[in-house]
């Protein structure tokens, strides 16, 4: 099935909001879906745009999947109750630890995920809430790079021959499809989201785990969350696309204290895109880099080493994994 597109300088926010509140409206008839707000623009988006069509019968949760960052999920929970949407915070960080033990490999760790979280934990959410439908903010760039076979998006499934319906018992509904980032921003600021939301940088479904080389464990989640806290609060006034710290899976020598430390390495990576297809190492100034990584060594214990990510994409992509 090919996804038409709507560019955004063609789109209509009104006329979009109407349209798809419309489909979601006639697709569930007087049933109930569920949806998982992550906090980004297009699962926000996707939250207004199905509490506006279904009101109380969309039920939606933050699972709380341990590879978040730093308090999101009480911080986004906090948003929406503003906005008078319930969020319930579904704890799952178990399930998902267990389903990344010794899993090294980046597309076997994206499918790990990917079943965690639609086999599993909304699995059990249709079972308990009697939907039908899970809502979700899928949007084109997702289809076209799953489909290309570049990275396995966490939340493509029919453009790859998958049928939700028969492979986790439920079917699901992506207003957002024909849509790219851009596009997504203005219909998040016209369903009435706030700036912090509209604006928000893009983060990954597998979340942390994209920025942890090799196996994603607990201590190392903990530790890129560290850096991850630094890294967006120095560069939060920047106009950058998205900037991120990456965890290798590499140790190098450093020393602490006139000691030898056999330590960590954390890279930076910043980047100035439009629509994330293509994307440019920011050019930073210097002595913003040279404060980020004394912040960086100073306050993630193990931490020796910091670089910078310069190379453009493609041939890199934006997350490391
Ligand atoms: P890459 O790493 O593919 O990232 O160059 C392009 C953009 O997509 C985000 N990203 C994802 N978003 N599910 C998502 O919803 C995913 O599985 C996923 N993987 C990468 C990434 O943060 C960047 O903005």
């Amino acid at each position: 099935m090919s996804v038409k597109e709507i560019t955004v300088s063609e789109l209509d926010t009104k006329k979009f909001i109407q349209e798809k509140a419309g489909e979601i409206s006639s697709i569930v008839g007087d049933g109930i879906a569920i949806n998982a707000l992550s906090g980004g623009v297009d699962s926000s988006a996707v939250t207004m745009l199905g509490h506006q069509a279904l009101g109380e019968r969309l039920k939606t949760y933050f699972i709380d999947n341990g590879i978040m960052r730093d308090g999101e999920p009480e911080q986004i929970a906090s948003i929406f109750k503003n906005l008078g949407v319930h969020v319930e915070i579904v704890p799952a960080q178990d399930e998902f630890f267990a389903a990344l033990k010794g899993i090294t490999d980046p597309e076997e760790k994206r499918e790990a995920i990917t079943q965690t979280f639609y086999k599993e934990v909304f699995g059990n959410l249709v079972k308990k809430s009697g939907a039908k439908y899970l809502l979700q903010g899928t949007i084109l760039t997702d289809v076209d790079e799953t489909v290309a076979g570049i990275k396995r998006q966490h939340n493509v499934f029919e453009q790859l021959g998958i049928d939700p319906q028969e492979a986790f018992g439920y079917k699901i509904i992506e207003p957002l499809v024909q849509l790219r980032k851009d596009g997504v921003r203005k219909i998040a600021e016209a369903l009435g989201l706030p700036a912090s939301i509209y604006n928000r940088m893009p983060f990954p479904g597998p979340a942390l785990s994209a920025r942890v080389i090799g196996e994603a464990t607990r201590e190392k989640i903990a530790l890129v969350r560290k850096a991850t806290s630094i890294v967006e609060e120095e560069l939060n006034s920047s106009r950058a696309f998205q900037y991120m710290a990456i965890l290798h899976n590499d140790r190098v020598t450093g020393m602490r204290d006139n000691k030898r430390e056999f330590g960590q390495q954390i890279e930076i990576r910043c980047w100035d895109s439009i629509d994330a297809r293509k994307a440019r190492p920011t050019h930073m100034d210097f002595a913003a880099l040279e404060k980020l990584a004394g912040r960086i060594v100073a306050e993630v214990p193990g931490v020796v080493s910091v670089t910078y990510n310069i190379t453009a994409k493609p041939p890199s992509t934006m997350e490391a994994v």
